[in-house]
């Protein structure tokens, strides 16, 4: 029985996201439906370029259509404008049209840099995200933001760029290196705290080696919550910047570590283990909800502890120079309870500082 699609409305217009296992296998008729029907071109990360791009390109040419692949090289050092000149060249030498199509077959990098590259290749071309990590079917693939790094900073160079459909096929998943699993349930934790209290109360009671079906409901309810944001906030400010939670703290400690040290999702939950303390601090959170926070978050195999040898004073100052970027405010998010947060700018330093001063550490 397959999921109800998610449908996300946007001044641009409205696309539906599906979520399910096996659901690759009837692309082509999805972009039929789509009136797709010019080529195809598919961008898929390396890692599962033979595993799964290959075998979708030959489903595709199945079905009658003209299409081709590109594999990125895997990493965060690929969404960049040289790699996108690459991709220019592929389409433009190949000579792509306007009522062509770009699949963006992989994570949240695919999925920034294809979309880019979709986004400004004659204008515009179609896009459909095809997510394969949980990290991408949960958040990055959803929302039209696409983009690539500066050398100077991450996703500073983008567009924003909706895709025609979100496919999620939960099969894919299955190659997913566990590490990126578990970063990728942070993400779908943070959901919950900041949005869905059901949603966390069925994370509690999940079995943690659950089936398709069962990751694809909580995907699907995960994804929900960011449908939700981006309905209300296309462009962001306010509900969107609600999907900061654990960012403010957890960009200082993924940036300390050295990029890649730590993984986005790992750092998150950091973060969101210190911005729930921040809250209790402010009287605005329970120790009761930031224990199952915790628990949660241990019981996904996720670390709530700064990573040893990361000084104090180096994540402040981190979180600070953040701070003068935006003109002298850190907007903290913050949960009031599990289910709801809210954007504060009124946090004192001092409170900041004691949480980082008495959290746990990594002994290694
Ligand atoms: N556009 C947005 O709204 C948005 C939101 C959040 C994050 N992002 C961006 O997303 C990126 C992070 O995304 P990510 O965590 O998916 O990282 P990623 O795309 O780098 O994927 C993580 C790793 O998993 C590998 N991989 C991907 N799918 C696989 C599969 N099915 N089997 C085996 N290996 C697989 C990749 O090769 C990579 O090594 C960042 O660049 C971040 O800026 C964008």
């Amino acid at each position: 029985m397959p999921l109800p699609a998610l449908t996300i409305t946007t001044p641009a217009g409205s696309y539906d996201m599906l979520i399910g296992p096996g659901l690759l296998d009837s692309l082509p008729e999805h972009l039929a439906r789509l009136g797709l029907t010019g080529r195809v071109w598919l961008i898929a990360d390396a890692a599962i370029y033979a595993g799964q791009a290959v075998p979708l390109l030959a489903r595709l040419h199945a079905a009658g259509l003209s299409a081709q692949g590109f594999a990125v090289p895997s990493g965060e050092q690929s969404k960049n404008l040289a790699v996108a000149a690459e991709l220019y060249s592929w389409l433009i030498g190949g000579g792509v049209e306007r009522r062509d199509a770009v699949l963006a077959l992989g994570g949240g990098v695919t999925g920034d840099l294809a979309g880019f590259v979709a986004a400004t290749t004659l204008r515009g071309l179609a896009l459909v995200q095809l997510p394969t990590t949980l990290l991408a079917m949960v958040d990055s693939a959803l929302g039209g933001k696409t983009g690539v790094n500066h050398p100077l900073g991450k996703n500073l160079i983008g567009a924003f760029h909706q895709p025609r459909l979100v496919l999620a096929d939960v099969r894919t998943l299955a190659t997913l290196p566990p590490r990126e699993l578990r970063a990728g349930w942070a993400e779908v934790i943070k959901h919950g705290v900041i949005w869905d209290a059901g949603l966390f109360e069925e994370l509690e009671g999940r079995q943690i080696a659950c089936d398709d079906a069962a990751i694809g409901k909580l995907i699907r309810r995960a994804a929900a919550v960011k449908v939700a944001v981006v309905n209300i906030d296309e462009r962001e400010q306010a509900e969107r910047m609600l999907l900061n939670y654990g960012h403010t703290l957890g960009h200082a400690i993924e940036a300390a570590a050295g990029y890649g040290a730590v993984l986005h999702g790992e750092a998150v939950a950091i973060g969101m283990e210190l911005a729930a303390r921040i809250a209790l601090g402010m009287g605005m959170f329970s120790q009761g909800e930031l224990e199952r926070q915790r628990s949660l978050l241990h019981k996904n195999g996720l670390s709530t502890a700064i990573p040893a040898g990361l000084a104090d004073a180096d994540l402040l100052e981190r979180t600070l120079r953040d701070k003068k970027v935006k003109q002298g405010t850190i907007h903290w998010v913050l949960p009031v309870r599990i289910g709801a947060a809210v954007v504060r700018s009124d946090v004192p330093d001092a409170l900041v500082a004691e949480v980082v001063a008495k959290a746990a550490r990594t002994t290694t």
